[in-house]
């Protein structure tokens, strides 16, 4: 029997997927059973008006277990994270906030019995050696990232305090999530969210990869409903616990800037490739969710057209409104 989620503590929050997560959660739990958390950045007013918010370091333990004994949390959402972009900058904090972030939650799992803790991974975790196509669940990862060692040490940590401790831990390889609520913070993939901000902002938009890189990515509604299905999954089911591969759809930056020039005909973009193109081209171009599909169900619902026609009407009426960029 899968064990109810009663308390649950959300860790980056204020992130690009933790925001959107975190008030999905209030909706689905009770606002005041989803403490938001965050280390720096301020929250959005939603946020902090919708339900309980406190800053946090979850590289100070103390700080995370003073949250868990005041709320008596049974379930953690450990969404803060250092990405890609950011942990080849400074690879020693992205080291810092993922590894001893995650061993550090994964101590107070057991230490509290929680019900269930959630820990995501990335595309990130693959690199040398790989079938660029439709990357199969089961491959080497060889990661050239300093993010992607993070990751496959953190999958590797996780699979282990569930085989050793019994502790119920399940986790998701996100692909790119591209949304309009939050922007993203540092990852190689955040071009597939900016390209829209610009499109509807300047009407043109200059490139940090080639138009031919291609890579998975996925909506943000797909990547909450997806996070919050394998959370509910039932134990018994699931083969795989941390890493399982998550698609919903693949395209090159050409094919994204096509999707928007349907709306927006005049729109022009250039490529520059900078330091991220070298991340990229070591990711896969799209990644095989099979065991994702068979163990709880996935199945995504969003294609490139149709997120675009969102993002596009979402963010335009931001405009109009002079909060585009909040
Ligand atoms: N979006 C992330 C990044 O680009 C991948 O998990 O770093």
């Amino acid at each position: 029997m899968t064990k109810e989620m009663k308390k649950i503590l959300v860790t980056g929050a204020v992130g690009q997927i933790g925001s959107e997560l975190t008030m999905e959660l209030r909706k689905r739990y009770g606002a005041e059973n989803v403490i938001a958390t965050g280390r720096k950045t301020q929250p959005s007013e939603e946020l902090r008006n919708s339900g309980p918010f406190h800053f946090i370091d979850v590289n100070k333990i103390e700080t995370v277990e003073e949250m868990i004994q005041k709320y008596d949390i049974d379930t953690v959402y450990h969404m803060a994270a250092i990405l890609s972009a950011v942990g080849e900058k400074n690879p020693q904090l992205c080291w810092d906030v993922n590894m001893n972030g995650t061993i550090n939650i994964l101590e107070l799992g057991l230490k509290y019995e929680m019900t269930r803790v959630i820990i995501p991974s990335s595309i990130a975790v693959f690199g040398s050696g790989i079938p660029l196509d439709n990357t199969p669940q089961e491959t080497v990862l060889k990661p050239t990232t300093m993010y992607g060692v993070t990751k496959v040490c953190g999958e590797l940590l996780c699979d282990y305090y569930v085989k050793r401790f019994g502790l119920d831990i399940r986790g998701l390889r996100y692909p790119g999530i591209i949304s309009y609520e939050t922007l993203p913070g540092g990852g190689t993939t955040d071009y597939a969210v900016a390209i829209y901000y610009e499109a509807v902002d300047k009407g043109k938009y200059t490139c940090f990869v080639r138009e031919d890189t291609k890579l998975p990515m996925m909506y943000m509604p797909d990547a909450i409903e997806g996070t919050i299905q394998l959370a509910e999954a039932d134990f018994s089911k699931l083969k795989h616990h941390s890493d399982f591969n998550h698609a919903a759809m693949s395209f090159t930056a050409g094919e994204l800037a096509a999707s928007i020039k349907k709306y927006i005909p005049d729109f022009e973009v250039s490529y520059e490739p900078d330091y991220r193109q070298e991340i990229a081209d070591s990711w896969p171009n799209s990644i095989d969710d099979s065991a994702a599909r068979e163990e709880w169900g996935w199945k995504p619902q969003w294609d490139l057209d149709a997120m675009t026609k969102d993002m596009l009407e979402h963010l335009q009426e931001r405009k109009e409104k002079g909060t585009l960029y909040r």
